[in-house]
């Protein structure tokens, strides 16, 4: 059976995503798709486990090494559980953040050599990468902006803006390095304007 499509959107935090993804959902039912959106990390039931062991505040002290580890491993389980079975049923998988988000924030964010990623991840991945990677591309400052209009400024969120900008060239790195799987969504526009980029390029897949 024909191998089905895989997905994966990427971007800096409040790069609107979380939006795109349903929309694409959506209009990919529409055209009479299978769809699984899922996110990382975490989407089973262990890696969601992984996710808050990650994201807990309480565990300030993680060696980074730790922490990409971690990542590999929810990661892992996604692609036994979920990813692969579903693929191979023929379904489109979408994916919120997968290998790329561990090569911006580990490699380019936390300066864990890429080279040692790669490496791990070989093993997490067990041959699957993305078909298409969506990387909603807006400033880390421009979306810092539109958050502190909409819910107030960030004290926290301003400091780590040294972060966010790392992160950023990170993708636009791999963007101009990976242009046949990557493609970047000028996204520093309303939402319409967003997906009607996002559905042409589609399009040329689906
Ligand atoms: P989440 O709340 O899901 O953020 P978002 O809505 O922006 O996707 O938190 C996921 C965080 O984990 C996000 O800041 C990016 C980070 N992350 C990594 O650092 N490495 C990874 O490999 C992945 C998948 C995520």
């Amino acid at each position: 059976m024909k191998r089905g499509l895989f997905i994966t959107t990427e971007g800096t935090d409040g790069s609107g995503k979380t939006t795109q993804i349903k929309l694409i959902e959506s209009y990919l039912k529409g055209k009479g798709f299978e769809v699984v959106v899922t996110r990382e990390p975490g989407g089973t039931s262990i890696g969601e486990k992984i996710r808050s062991i990650i994201l807990d505040t309480e565990n300030s002290d993680m060696a980074y090494i730790t922490e990409m580890m971690l990542y590999a491993s929810a990661r892992a389980q996604l692609v036994n559980e979920l990813i692969k079975p579903s693929l191979s049923e023929g379904k489109v998988v979408i994916c919120d953040r997968f290998i790329d988000s561990s090569y911006v924030y580990q490699g380019f964010g936390r300066n864990i050599d890429i080279e040692l990623i790669e490496r791990v991840n070989r093993i997490a991945l067990d041959g699957i990468m993305p078909d298409v990677t969506l990387f909603f591309d807006i400033d880390p400052e421009v979306a810092l902006e539109r958050r502190i209009q909409s819910t107030g400024a960030d004290r926290i969120e301003r400091e780590a803006m040294d972060f966010h900008r790392k992160v950023y060239n990170g993708y636009k790195k791999l963007a101009s390095m990976y242009p046949d799987r990557i493609k970047a969504i000028e996204s520093n526009r309303n939402i319409e304007e967003i997906f009607s980029d996002v559905k042409a390029y589609l399009d040329k897949f689906s």
